[in-house]
C-alpha cells in the first residue's frame, strides 16, 4: 500500500539560496497529487526534497519535516539510502542503464541495494514489475535485448518497472511524459492510474490536461518575483483546481492567462 507524506514548514537552500519557502502540503495515500506552476518556482526541488536527493547537490540543504507515514526523513537517525528505496523516482527523460538488458534494467535497483535474490526468484520480479509497468507483453520475448532499444514511451515504462520492482510505498514523477509522443503519454497515464492502486504517486507537469486527467489532487506553485523564493499558492483537489479555483493566481495560471 502507498504512505502518505506530509510536509512542514519546509524551506529549501541551494546554499545560501532559499530556492522555496515554508511549504506545507498533505500528500494522500494511493492518490495521484500533481504539482503545478511556472518554471523556477520550485516544483522540481520540493520533489527532490521527498526522497532526500536534494541533498546530493552540494550545498544543498532543507529545514523543517518530511513525514512518511508520521516518520521525519529528515531524523538524525534516518539512512537516506533507505528513504530513496521507500520513495521511488522516475525522472522527465527515459534513463535505462545503456549497457543493460531489459532485464538487468528492471533488476537493477534490487541489485544496487545488495539483494540476493535466486534466478527464480529474479524471473518472477521482472515478469510482476514489466506487468505493473504495462510492459510486458510488448518486451517478454526479448527480455535479454538492450533496454535502450525500446521505444520513449516503452523506455519510460521500462523506468517505472525498474522503480516498482524495489518494492517502494511512493513514486515520484518530475514531468515523466514531458519527452514522449502523445500515445505514449497516454499509456504512461494509464499506467499511473492503475499505479496508485498500490503506490502514493507525485507528479510534475506542465501540462495542464495531463495534471487534469490523471491527478486526484493538485499543488500549485508559484513566485512572487524573479530571484524570490518559490512558495506553494495553493493546494485543491483537482476539480476545483481546474473548474472553481479559490485563487486568483492559479485562476490565471490553469486559464493560460499567466505571465
Ligand atoms: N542545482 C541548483 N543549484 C542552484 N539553484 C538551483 C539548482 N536547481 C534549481 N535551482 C534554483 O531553484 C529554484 C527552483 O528550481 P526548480 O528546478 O525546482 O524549478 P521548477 O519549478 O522545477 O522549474 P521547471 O518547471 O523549469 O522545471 C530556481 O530558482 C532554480 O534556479
Ligand atoms: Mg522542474
Amino acid at each position: 500500500m502507498g504512505q502518505q507524506i506530509d510536509v512542514n514548514h519546509l524551506n529549501i537552500y541551494y546554499g545560501s539560496f532559499l530556492a522555496v519557502e515554508d511549504v506545507n502540503l498533505h500528500i494522500a495515500a494511493n492518490k495521484v497529487t500533481a504539482f503545478i506552476g511556472p518554471s523556477g518556482c520550485g516544483k522540481s526541488t520540493v520533489l527532490r526534497t521527498l526522497d532526500r536527493m536534494h541533498e546530493i547537490t552540494p550545498g544543498a540543504h532543507c529545514t523543517g519535516e518530511v513525514l512518511l507515514e508520521g516518520q521525519n526523513l529528515y531524523a538524525p537517525d534516518v539512512d537516506p539510502v533507505a528513504v530513496r528505496r521507500d520513495v521511488g523516482m522516475v525522472f522527465q527523460r527515459p534513463n535505462p542503464f545503456p549497457t543493460m538488458s531489459i532485464r538487468q534494467n528492471v533488476l537493477a535497483g534490487v541489485t544496487l541495494n545488495n539483494r540476493k535474490i535466486s534466478k527464480s526468484d529474479a524471473d518472477d520480479l521482472v515478469e510482476w514489475a514489466l506487468r505493473g509497468a504495462n510492459l510486458w507483453n510488448e518486451v517478454k520475448d526479448r527480455l535479454d535485448n538492450p533496454g535502450v532499444g525500446l521505444s520513449g514511451g516503452q523506455q519510460q515504462r521500462l523506468c517505472i518497472a525498474r522503480a516498482v520492482a524495489v518494492h517502494p510505498q511512493v513514486l515520484l514523477m518530475d514531468e515523466p511524459c514531458s519527452a514522449l509522443d502523445p500515445i505514449s503519454t497516454l499509456a504512461v497515464e494509464d499506467l499511473i492510474e492503475e499505479l496508485k492502486q498500490d503506490y502514493t504517486i507525485v507528479i510534475v507537469t506542465h501540462n495542464m490536461q495531463q495534471a487534469a486527467r490523471v491527478a486526484d489532487y493538485t499543488a500549485f506553485f508559484n513566485l512572487k518575483a524573479v530571484g524570490q523564493p518559490g512558495h506553494l499558492e495553493y493546494f485543491a483537489d483537482t476539480s476545483t483546481m481546474f473548474n472553481n479555483p479559490q485563487n486568483a493566481e492559479a485562476e490565471r495560471y490553469v486559464s493560460g492567462r499567466f505571465g
